[in-house]
């Protein structure tokens, strides 16, 4: 007897999604940060199919705490209204521990020079920096998004369940020809966040989730981040060929 879930291409569980070309690892590969979009709209039925599929990401104990707010293409625009004129909050929590040391330092100072080195925006400039960091309470233009929440009384297993679901999320976005910006940007919006999509007062902001087709011809796109080398954060016990 087998429980492993098969699911083939025609399979009406995967809403239409599939493509029988896109393998795990191609999508993996394939997903990357977006951070210029096109307006070409996203449709509601396409986010949602790409959800409840996504919902098929596991969590410690099924507790599935992930609690998501679309803002769909319609509703872009009276959203970003929403924000206008607001200034920003502090972040309902620490996006990086107090003074982030090595290398996770260097890993997070890495990105960030070779995104302006891109757009030729020199360090000294700040102005330049900042307008660029504004972009992400435009969701870079992305036409659609979603914002996830969790319950205050969750804990990090929970939170990391979060994470499952928003890489299950963006794999499949990748197979149904969307990219994707996961934004922690949007934790210096809670309050406006949370007006906006009416959540309970016991539910909190984690991210938001840019949702769209990408600017291809915009610089910030070619953008690769980098990756620690393998060996720098994995051993074999004991030591093999690691
Ligand atoms: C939970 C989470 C939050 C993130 N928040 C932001 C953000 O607010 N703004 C942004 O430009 N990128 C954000 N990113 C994207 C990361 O910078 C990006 O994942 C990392 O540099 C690796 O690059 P890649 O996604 O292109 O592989 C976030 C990523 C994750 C996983």
């Amino acid at each position: 007897m087998t429980f492993r879930r098969t699911v083939s291409a025609s399979d009406p569980a995967i809403g239409g999604l599939a493509s029988p070309v896109m393998e795990v690892r191609e999508a993996v590969a394939r997903r990357k940060s977006i951070r210029a979009f096109l307006p070409t709209p996203v449709a509601d039925e396409t986010i949602a199919g790409l959800l409840e599929q996504a919902a098929r990401a596991p969590s410690g104990g099924n507790v599935q705490p992930w609690r998501i707010y679309v803002i769909g293409s319609d509703t872009m625009p009276s959203f970003l209204d929403h924000l206008d004129g607001r200034e920003l909050e502090p972040p309902g929590y620490d996006i990086y521990p107090p003074s982030l040391w090595e290398p996770y330092r260097t890993n997070r100072f890495a990105l960030g020079e070779k995104m302006y080195a891109l757009l030729d925006i020199p360090r000294d400039d700040k102005a330049a920096r900042l307008m660029r960091m504004a972009e992400n309470y435009k969701f870079f233009g992305a036409p659609a998004a979603f914002f996830c929440f969790i319950d205050k009384k969750m804990g990090p297993p929970q939170w990391s369940d979060l994470g499952m679901f928003l890489q299950t999320f963006m794999l499949l976005a990748v197979e149904a020809g969307l990219e994707t910006c996961p934004q922690e940007a949007w934790a210096s919006y809670s309050d406006a966040v949370h007006e906006f999509v009416g959540a309970p007062d016991d539910e909190m902001l984690f991210c938001g989730m840019a949702i769209g087709h990408a600017d291809w011809d915009h610089p910030v796109n070619a953008l690769e981040s980098d990756r620690m080398r393998i060996e720098d954060w994995c051993r074999f016990v004991p030591p093999s060929i690691i």
